[in-house]
Protein backbone atom coordinates (compact mmCIF):
# COMPACT_ATOMS: atom_id res chain seq x y z
CA UNK A 1 0.00 0.00 0.00
CA UNK A 2 1.13 3.29 -1.32
CA UNK A 3 0.07 6.67 0.39
CA UNK A 4 0.47 10.25 -0.92
CA UNK A 5 2.33 12.59 0.45
CA UNK A 6 2.95 16.47 0.04
CA UNK A 7 5.75 18.76 1.17
CA UNK A 8 3.91 22.08 1.58
CA UNK A 9 5.23 25.16 2.47
CA UNK A 10 3.51 28.10 4.56
CA UNK A 11 2.94 31.32 2.54
CA UNK A 12 3.84 33.95 4.25
CA UNK A 13 6.60 32.25 6.27
CA UNK A 14 8.28 29.62 3.69
CA UNK A 15 10.90 28.40 6.63
CA UNK A 16 7.87 26.46 7.77
CA UNK A 17 7.22 23.83 5.90
CA UNK A 18 5.87 19.99 6.80
CA UNK A 19 4.42 16.88 5.02
CA UNK A 20 0.86 15.82 4.46
CA UNK A 21 0.39 12.37 4.35
CA UNK A 22 -2.85 11.43 1.80
CA UNK A 23 -5.06 8.35 1.44
CA UNK A 24 -3.78 5.43 -0.51
CA UNK A 25 -2.51 6.37 -3.83
CA UNK A 26 -4.50 3.17 -5.31
CA UNK A 27 -7.36 4.36 -3.87
CA UNK A 28 -8.04 7.86 -5.57
CA UNK A 29 -11.02 7.86 -7.67
CA UNK A 30 -10.00 8.90 -11.51
CA UNK A 31 -12.85 10.46 -13.88
CA UNK A 32 -12.70 9.24 -17.19
CA UNK A 33 -10.46 10.85 -19.34
CA UNK A 34 -7.77 11.35 -16.17
CA UNK A 35 -4.25 9.91 -15.40
CA UNK A 36 -2.64 8.98 -12.17
CA UNK A 37 1.09 9.49 -12.18
CA UNK A 38 3.85 8.84 -9.57
CA UNK A 39 6.71 11.58 -9.25
CA UNK A 40 9.94 9.84 -9.79
CA UNK A 41 12.40 12.73 -9.71
CA UNK A 42 12.17 16.19 -10.15
CA UNK A 43 15.35 19.16 -10.13
CA UNK A 44 15.57 21.73 -7.54
CA UNK A 45 17.50 25.26 -8.11
CA UNK A 46 17.13 28.92 -6.55
CA UNK A 47 14.36 29.06 -9.62
CA UNK A 48 11.86 27.12 -7.47
CA UNK A 49 12.37 29.45 -4.42
CA UNK A 50 11.71 32.18 -6.43
CA UNK A 51 8.09 30.42 -7.96
CA UNK A 52 7.43 30.42 -3.71
CA UNK A 53 8.36 34.08 -3.21
CA UNK A 54 6.39 35.12 -6.06
CA UNK A 55 3.78 32.56 -5.65
CA UNK A 56 0.86 35.00 -4.72
CA UNK A 57 1.85 37.50 -7.24
CA UNK A 58 2.56 35.42 -9.91
CA UNK A 59 0.30 32.58 -9.32
CA UNK A 60 2.62 29.94 -9.21
CA UNK A 61 0.64 28.48 -5.96
CA UNK A 62 -2.40 27.83 -8.52
CA UNK A 63 -0.78 25.15 -9.80
CA UNK A 64 -0.99 22.52 -7.25
CA UNK A 65 -3.43 24.07 -4.78
CA UNK A 66 -3.09 22.98 -1.15
CA UNK A 67 -5.03 23.66 2.23
CA UNK A 68 -5.46 27.55 2.60
CA UNK A 69 -2.20 29.37 3.77
CA UNK A 70 0.04 26.77 2.48
CA UNK A 71 1.50 26.00 -0.92
CA UNK A 72 3.07 23.00 -3.14
CA UNK A 73 6.29 24.49 -5.33
CA UNK A 74 6.05 23.40 -8.83
CA UNK A 75 9.58 21.51 -9.62
CA UNK A 76 10.41 20.39 -13.40
CA UNK A 77 10.91 16.55 -13.55
CA UNK A 78 9.82 13.17 -14.26
CA UNK A 79 6.73 11.22 -13.54
CA UNK A 80 5.26 7.07 -14.29
CA UNK A 81 1.79 6.96 -15.26
CA UNK A 82 0.67 4.67 -12.72
CA UNK A 83 -2.80 4.50 -13.56
CA UNK A 84 -4.76 5.55 -16.52
CA UNK A 85 -8.29 6.14 -17.74
CA UNK A 86 -7.33 8.14 -20.79
CA UNK A 87 -7.97 6.37 -24.42
CA UNK A 88 -4.17 7.63 -25.72
CA UNK A 89 -2.37 7.55 -22.46
CA UNK A 90 -1.10 4.09 -21.59
CA UNK A 91 -0.30 2.91 -17.97
CA UNK A 92 3.83 2.80 -17.23
CA UNK A 93 4.61 5.53 -20.04
CA UNK A 94 7.12 8.19 -18.87
CA UNK A 95 6.29 11.94 -18.57
CA UNK A 96 8.61 15.34 -18.54
CA UNK A 97 6.82 18.65 -17.31
CA UNK A 98 5.83 20.68 -14.41
CA UNK A 99 4.72 18.47 -11.09
CA UNK A 100 4.47 19.61 -7.30
CA UNK A 101 6.52 18.37 -4.81
CA UNK A 102 4.23 15.51 -4.12
CA UNK A 103 4.08 11.68 -4.92
CA UNK A 104 1.41 11.67 -6.76
CA UNK A 105 -0.80 13.24 -9.18
CA UNK A 106 -4.05 13.27 -11.01
CA UNK A 107 -3.71 14.76 -14.34
CA UNK A 108 -6.46 14.85 -17.36
CA UNK A 109 -4.80 14.62 -20.94
CA UNK A 110 -5.90 16.55 -23.70
CA UNK A 111 -4.66 17.74 -27.07
CA UNK A 112 -2.39 14.25 -27.25
CA UNK A 113 -0.29 13.48 -29.78
CA UNK A 114 2.51 11.21 -30.00
CA UNK A 115 5.63 13.36 -28.24
CA UNK A 116 3.02 15.18 -25.82
CA UNK A 117 -0.29 16.73 -24.04
CA UNK A 118 -1.60 19.21 -22.14
CA UNK A 119 -3.19 18.72 -18.57
CA UNK A 120 -6.42 20.06 -18.33
CA UNK A 121 -7.20 18.99 -15.09
CA UNK A 122 -9.63 21.81 -13.29
CA UNK A 123 -7.25 24.68 -11.94
CA UNK A 124 -4.26 23.87 -14.79
CA UNK A 125 -6.52 24.76 -17.72
CA UNK A 126 -6.12 28.33 -17.57
CA UNK A 127 -2.32 28.15 -17.27
CA UNK A 128 0.12 29.05 -19.55
CA UNK A 129 1.01 26.21 -21.72
CA UNK A 130 4.61 27.01 -20.84
CA UNK A 131 3.93 24.82 -17.82
CA UNK A 132 1.41 22.33 -18.86
CA UNK A 133 2.08 20.87 -21.65
CA UNK A 134 3.77 16.95 -20.86
CA UNK A 135 6.82 15.54 -23.00
CA UNK A 136 5.60 11.41 -23.55
CA UNK A 137 9.22 10.20 -23.36
CA UNK A 138 10.34 7.29 -25.91
CA UNK A 139 12.37 4.44 -23.99
CA UNK A 140 15.45 5.65 -25.59
CA UNK A 141 15.19 9.09 -24.25
CA UNK A 142 16.79 8.11 -20.58
CA UNK A 143 19.40 6.31 -22.59
CA UNK A 144 21.99 8.99 -21.25
CA UNK A 145 21.84 8.86 -18.02
CA UNK A 146 23.60 12.53 -17.43
CA UNK A 147 21.64 14.11 -19.91
CA UNK A 148 18.23 13.00 -18.74
CA UNK A 149 19.18 14.86 -15.03
CA UNK A 150 20.44 17.64 -16.61
CA UNK A 151 17.12 17.98 -18.50
CA UNK A 152 15.03 19.35 -15.56
CA UNK A 153 17.80 21.04 -13.52
CA UNK A 154 19.04 23.02 -16.96
CA UNK A 155 16.83 23.21 -20.15
CA UNK A 156 13.85 25.23 -18.45
CA UNK A 157 16.38 27.89 -17.55
CA UNK A 158 17.96 27.45 -20.36
CA UNK A 159 14.98 28.48 -22.78
CA UNK A 160 14.87 31.70 -20.96
CA UNK A 161 18.84 32.07 -20.75
CA UNK A 162 18.08 31.29 -24.71
CA UNK A 163 15.53 33.87 -25.42
CA UNK A 164 17.27 36.96 -23.34
CA UNK A 165 20.29 36.13 -25.73
CA UNK A 166 18.33 36.25 -28.88
CA UNK A 167 16.23 39.29 -27.67
CA UNK A 168 19.17 41.55 -27.24
CA UNK A 169 20.83 40.61 -30.15
CA UNK A 170 17.33 41.14 -32.48
CA UNK A 171 18.04 44.62 -30.78
CA UNK A 172 20.96 45.00 -31.65
CA UNK A 173 22.07 44.86 -27.45
CA UNK A 174 20.36 48.53 -26.92
CA UNK A 175 24.06 49.83 -28.55
CA UNK A 176 25.80 48.68 -25.29
CA UNK A 177 29.44 47.33 -25.65
CA UNK A 178 29.58 45.40 -22.71
CA UNK A 179 27.05 43.75 -20.67
CA UNK A 180 26.49 42.89 -17.18
CA UNK A 181 24.77 39.83 -15.54
CA UNK A 182 24.45 39.48 -12.27
CA UNK A 183 24.46 36.63 -9.74
CA UNK A 184 26.67 34.94 -12.68
CA UNK A 185 27.07 31.54 -11.27
CA UNK A 186 23.11 30.97 -11.26
CA UNK A 187 22.04 28.30 -14.24
CA UNK A 188 19.62 31.04 -15.92
CA UNK A 189 22.74 33.68 -15.78
CA UNK A 190 25.59 31.20 -17.44
CA UNK A 191 23.47 29.81 -20.08
CA UNK A 192 23.02 33.56 -21.05
CA UNK A 193 26.63 34.24 -20.77
CA UNK A 194 27.10 31.01 -22.98
CA UNK A 195 24.95 32.08 -25.47
CA UNK A 196 26.67 35.88 -25.35
CA UNK A 197 30.01 34.18 -25.37
CA UNK A 198 29.26 32.62 -29.15
CA UNK A 199 28.63 36.16 -30.77
CA UNK A 200 32.10 37.48 -30.56
CA UNK A 201 33.70 39.44 -31.26
CA UNK A 202 30.55 41.12 -33.16
CA UNK A 203 28.36 41.21 -29.56
CA UNK A 204 28.99 43.05 -25.99
CA UNK A 205 32.10 41.74 -23.79
CA UNK A 206 30.69 39.98 -20.75
CA UNK A 207 30.74 41.18 -17.23
CA UNK A 208 30.09 38.19 -14.96
CA UNK A 209 29.31 39.82 -11.30
CA UNK A 210 28.54 37.48 -8.21
CA UNK A 211 29.64 36.54 -4.57
CA UNK A 212 32.91 36.48 -3.77
CA UNK A 213 33.03 32.45 -3.21
CA UNK A 214 31.63 31.82 -6.40
CA UNK A 215 34.30 33.60 -8.54
CA UNK A 216 36.68 30.85 -9.06
CA UNK A 217 33.44 28.92 -10.33
CA UNK A 218 32.21 31.77 -12.85
CA UNK A 219 35.83 31.97 -14.20
CA UNK A 220 35.79 28.51 -14.55
CA UNK A 221 32.90 28.49 -17.26
CA UNK A 222 35.00 30.24 -19.65
CA UNK A 223 32.04 32.17 -20.25
CA UNK A 224 32.62 35.81 -19.09
CA UNK A 225 35.43 37.99 -20.64
CA UNK A 226 35.35 39.54 -16.79
CA UNK A 227 34.34 38.20 -13.29
CA UNK A 228 33.65 40.41 -10.39
CA UNK A 229 32.74 40.52 -6.81
CA UNK A 230 29.54 42.73 -6.33
CA UNK A 231 31.36 45.08 -4.09
CA UNK A 232 33.48 45.96 -7.25
CA UNK A 233 31.17 47.26 -9.67
CA UNK A 234 32.81 51.19 -9.43
CA UNK A 235 36.04 49.46 -10.59
CA UNK A 236 33.98 48.64 -14.16
CA UNK A 237 34.93 51.21 -16.94
CA UNK A 238 31.77 53.93 -16.88
CA UNK A 239 32.29 55.38 -19.97
CA UNK A 240 31.09 52.65 -21.97
CA UNK A 241 27.41 52.22 -23.51
CA UNK A 242 26.40 49.42 -20.81
CA UNK A 243 23.15 46.81 -20.35
CA UNK A 244 22.66 45.41 -17.26
CA UNK A 245 20.86 41.92 -16.93
CA UNK A 246 19.97 41.01 -13.55
CA UNK A 247 19.31 37.60 -12.07
CA UNK A 248 20.22 38.58 -8.31
CA UNK A 249 17.18 41.25 -7.65
CA UNK A 250 19.26 42.29 -5.06
CA UNK A 251 17.97 46.23 -5.41
CA UNK A 252 21.09 47.84 -3.55
CA UNK A 253 23.43 45.72 -6.22
CA UNK A 254 21.20 47.10 -9.02
CA UNK A 255 21.34 50.86 -7.78
CA UNK A 256 25.21 50.60 -7.50
CA UNK A 257 25.22 49.64 -10.99
CA UNK A 258 22.48 52.33 -12.27
CA UNK A 259 24.62 54.97 -10.20
CA UNK A 260 27.81 54.05 -11.35
CA UNK A 261 27.11 54.03 -15.36
CA UNK A 262 24.37 56.97 -14.95
CA UNK A 263 23.15 57.37 -18.31
CA UNK A 264 25.47 54.61 -20.12
CA UNK A 265 23.62 52.06 -18.58
CA UNK A 266 21.42 51.60 -22.06
CA UNK A 267 19.38 48.84 -20.87
CA UNK A 268 18.28 47.08 -17.37
CA UNK A 269 16.45 43.91 -17.35
CA UNK A 270 15.15 42.16 -14.72
CA UNK A 271 14.81 38.48 -15.09
CA UNK A 272 15.36 36.70 -11.52
CA UNK A 273 15.41 37.32 -7.73
CA UNK A 274 17.98 34.79 -6.39
CA UNK A 275 18.88 37.22 -3.87
CA UNK A 276 15.13 36.92 -2.68
CA UNK A 277 15.17 38.14 0.82
CA UNK A 278 17.45 40.93 -0.32
CA UNK A 279 15.85 44.57 -0.60
CA UNK A 280 14.30 45.16 -3.69
CA UNK A 281 15.19 47.99 -6.38
CA UNK A 282 14.43 51.74 -5.27
CA UNK A 283 12.65 54.05 -7.82
CA UNK A 284 13.78 56.95 -10.09
CA UNK A 285 17.53 55.28 -10.53
CA UNK A 286 19.14 57.21 -13.40
CA UNK A 287 20.01 55.97 -16.40
CA UNK A 288 17.17 52.94 -18.42
CA UNK A 289 14.49 52.21 -16.57
CA UNK A 290 14.32 49.04 -15.48
CA UNK A 291 12.24 46.35 -17.33
CA UNK A 292 10.86 42.96 -16.37
CA UNK A 293 11.72 40.26 -19.50
CA UNK A 294 8.75 38.04 -19.96
CA UNK A 295 10.16 34.90 -21.43
CA UNK A 296 6.64 33.55 -22.71
CA UNK A 297 6.17 36.96 -24.57
CA UNK A 298 9.37 36.34 -26.42
CA UNK A 299 8.56 33.59 -26.95
CA UNK A 300 5.53 33.49 -28.59
CA UNK A 301 6.72 36.20 -30.73
CA UNK A 302 9.50 34.15 -31.90
CA UNK A 303 7.04 31.13 -32.55
CA UNK A 304 5.43 33.69 -34.99
CA UNK A 305 8.45 34.68 -37.10
CA UNK A 306 9.91 31.41 -37.42
CA UNK A 307 6.89 28.61 -37.04
CA UNK A 308 6.79 26.49 -34.05
CA UNK A 309 9.05 23.92 -35.70
CA UNK A 310 11.68 26.66 -36.76
CA UNK A 311 11.58 27.42 -33.24
CA UNK A 312 11.87 24.23 -31.61
CA UNK A 313 14.72 23.75 -33.68
CA UNK A 314 16.98 26.76 -32.98
CA UNK A 315 16.04 26.07 -29.16
CA UNK A 316 17.22 22.55 -30.14
CA UNK A 317 20.46 22.96 -31.51
CA UNK A 318 21.81 25.82 -29.00
CA UNK A 319 20.35 23.47 -26.14
CA UNK A 320 22.88 20.78 -27.29
CA UNK A 321 25.29 22.81 -27.61
CA UNK A 322 24.89 24.27 -23.99
CA UNK A 323 23.85 20.49 -22.62
CA UNK A 324 27.71 19.07 -23.90
CA UNK A 325 29.61 21.89 -22.02
CA UNK A 326 27.56 22.06 -19.02
CA UNK A 327 27.98 18.61 -17.72
CA UNK A 328 31.14 19.31 -17.38
CA UNK A 329 30.50 22.52 -15.15
CA UNK A 330 28.34 20.29 -13.03
CA UNK A 331 28.26 17.64 -10.72
CA UNK A 332 24.89 16.12 -10.22
CA UNK A 333 23.65 15.27 -6.76
CA UNK A 334 20.24 12.63 -6.25
CA UNK A 335 18.58 13.01 -2.95
CA UNK A 336 16.80 10.80 -1.77
CA UNK A 337 13.66 10.15 0.51
CA UNK A 338 11.78 13.33 2.07
CA UNK A 339 14.51 14.04 5.29
CA UNK A 340 16.76 14.72 1.61
CA UNK A 341 13.91 17.39 -0.17
CA UNK A 342 13.57 19.36 3.03
CA UNK A 343 17.14 19.69 3.32
CA UNK A 344 17.87 21.01 0.26
CA UNK A 345 14.71 23.11 0.21
CA UNK A 346 15.77 24.85 3.64
CA UNK A 347 19.92 25.26 2.27
CA UNK A 348 18.66 26.74 -0.66
CA UNK A 349 16.68 29.01 1.03
CA UNK A 350 18.79 30.48 2.85
CA UNK A 351 21.31 30.81 0.16
CA UNK A 352 23.59 28.05 0.72
CA UNK A 353 23.82 27.08 -2.90
CA UNK A 354 27.37 25.27 -4.52
CA UNK A 355 26.71 26.16 -8.25
CA UNK A 356 28.60 23.44 -9.50
CA UNK A 357 25.98 20.75 -7.78
CA UNK A 358 22.97 20.14 -9.61
CA UNK A 359 20.53 18.77 -7.77
CA UNK A 360 18.28 16.06 -7.88
CA UNK A 361 15.44 14.81 -5.78
CA UNK A 362 13.25 12.14 -5.40
CA UNK A 363 10.60 11.83 -2.78
N1 LIG B 1 11.72 35.39 -15.51
C1 LIG B 1 12.01 34.19 -15.99
O1 LIG B 1 11.43 33.79 -16.98
C2 LIG B 1 13.03 33.32 -15.31
C3 LIG B 1 13.41 32.11 -15.90
C4 LIG B 1 14.44 31.36 -15.30
C5 LIG B 1 15.02 31.80 -14.11
N2 LIG B 1 14.59 32.97 -13.56
C6 LIG B 1 15.16 33.43 -12.28
O2 LIG B 1 16.58 33.53 -12.31
C7 LIG B 1 17.07 33.33 -10.95
C8 LIG B 1 18.19 32.30 -10.98
O3 LIG B 1 17.61 30.99 -11.02
P1 LIG B 1 18.50 29.65 -11.20
O4 LIG B 1 17.58 28.51 -10.94
O5 LIG B 1 19.25 29.78 -12.45
O6 LIG B 1 19.49 29.78 -9.97
P2 LIG B 1 20.61 28.80 -9.39
O7 LIG B 1 21.43 28.26 -10.48
O8 LIG B 1 20.03 27.87 -8.41
O9 LIG B 1 21.40 29.97 -8.66
C9 LIG B 1 22.32 29.78 -7.71
C10 LIG B 1 22.97 31.14 -7.45
O10 LIG B 1 22.04 32.11 -6.99
C11 LIG B 1 22.68 32.96 -6.01
N3 LIG B 1 21.89 32.80 -4.77
C12 LIG B 1 20.87 31.96 -4.61
N4 LIG B 1 20.26 32.13 -3.43
C13 LIG B 1 20.87 33.14 -2.85
C14 LIG B 1 20.66 33.84 -1.63
N5 LIG B 1 19.65 33.51 -0.80
N6 LIG B 1 21.49 34.84 -1.34
C15 LIG B 1 22.46 35.18 -2.19
N7 LIG B 1 22.66 34.57 -3.38
C16 LIG B 1 21.88 33.57 -3.71
C17 LIG B 1 24.09 32.51 -5.97
O11 LIG B 1 24.72 33.21 -7.05
P3 LIG B 1 25.64 34.52 -7.01
O12 LIG B 1 26.62 34.34 -5.93
O13 LIG B 1 26.28 34.49 -8.39
O14 LIG B 1 24.69 35.67 -6.82
C18 LIG B 1 23.99 31.05 -6.36
O15 LIG B 1 25.17 30.52 -6.88
C19 LIG B 1 15.87 32.88 -10.12
O16 LIG B 1 15.35 33.97 -9.39
C20 LIG B 1 14.88 32.43 -11.17
O17 LIG B 1 13.54 32.47 -10.76
C21 LIG B 1 13.62 33.73 -14.13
Amino acid sequence: MTTTRDFVVNRTDLSRTRWVEGPEAAGIALDEGQIQVEVEKFAFTANNITYAVAGDMLNYWAFFPAEAGWGRIPVWGYATVLRSRSPDIGEGERLYGYFPMSSHLVMQPEQVTLGSFLDLYRQRRELHPVYNTYSRLRRNDAADPVLDDLRPILSPLYTTSFLIDDWLADNGFFGASQALLLSASSKTGFGLAFGLSRRRPEGPSVVGVTSPGNIAFVERLGCYDTVLAYDKIATLDAGQPTLVVDFAGDGEVLAAVHRHFGDRLVQSTQVGLSHWDAPRTPADLPGAKPQMFFAPDQARQRMQDWGRDGFDARLGTAWRAFAARAADWLTIERGEGPEAAARIYAEMLAGRINPAIGNILSL
